[in-house]
């Protein structure tokens, strides 16, 4: 399936960034089978799993929605859309990341598959918790594999277009997409907030003071792929 073997859960988490550069190279169907049998394994309330799945893989289907990613892409940074050489000028993290978002929303047709996620409209108090579980399961899933992936969303400007194409019915809602392919970029790793900065003890705002001790990059270290 992948390259190499399946790297663990620690280094798996812990590599699994944003990859939007793929070969067109297709995805095995027994690659993509894996993939959804791991997401299907993900919680949601009640054991309901409403989740539903569409891989969209046929040219025209993915050329629509390169269109409202380009529209997406416009409206969402309408001074880089018009001037792409702006990207250049950018402090290097933000650089890296936009030129890769520019590259998708240009390459969109030459992913080898998108995934629309898709869950049941107002069955769940929590919007998108009952789905969200499996979108990582996957994303975790497409990393152990050797697969690039990430979650796209500019697409979503094709609003009833997209779900016309897609032939979602009103009872879901789509919560989301996902290009995926072998990726021409390297897995993690990734740059987050400190867990200091975002764990708590007991109230909102009190401080984790082992949190305090640890390195401000985490322990991404004891886990490299
Ligand atoms: C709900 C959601 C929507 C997202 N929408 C987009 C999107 O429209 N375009 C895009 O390029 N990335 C999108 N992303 C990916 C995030 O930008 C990415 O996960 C984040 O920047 C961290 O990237 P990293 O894992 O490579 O560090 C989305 C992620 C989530 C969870």
């Amino acid at each position: 399936m992948g390259d190499g073997g399946d790297p663990g859960l620690f280094a798996t988490i812990y590599s699994m960034r944003a990859l939007r550069r793929f070969r067109p190279d297709p995805i095995p169907e027994e690659t993509l089978f894996q993939l959804f049998d791991a997401a299907i394994r993900a919680p949601s309330g009640q054991n309901a799993q409403d989740w539903r799945f569409v891989v969209v893989t046929e040219a025209a289907a993915k050329a629509r929605l390169q269109g409202w990613a380009e529209e997406g892409w416009r409206r969402y940074q309408p001074e880089l859309a018009a001037h792409p050489e702006r990207i250049d000028a950018l402090p290097r993290p933000q650089r890296l990341t936009l030129r890769s978002v520019a590259h998708l929303v240009a390459h969109l047709h030459e992913a080898p598959a998108v995934i629309a996620v898709l869950g049941l409209k107002g069955r769940h108090s929590t919007p998108g918790g009952s789905t969200f579980p499996a979108v990582q399961n996957l994303l975790l899933a497409a990393r152990a594999l050797g697969l690039g992936a990430s979650v796209f969303n500019l697409p979503m400007r094709g609003g009833d277009e997209l779900r016309e194409l897609l032939a979602i019915p009103d009872t879901n809602d789509l919560y989301c997409l996902i290009p995926v392919g072998w990726p021409l970029d390297r897995p993690g790793p990734v740059r987050r907030k400190p867990v200091k900065a975002v764990v708590y003890r007991e109230r909102f705002g009190e401080r984790w003071p082992f949190a305090e001790s640890q390195p401000d990059e985490g322990w991404g270290a004891r886990w490299r792929a």
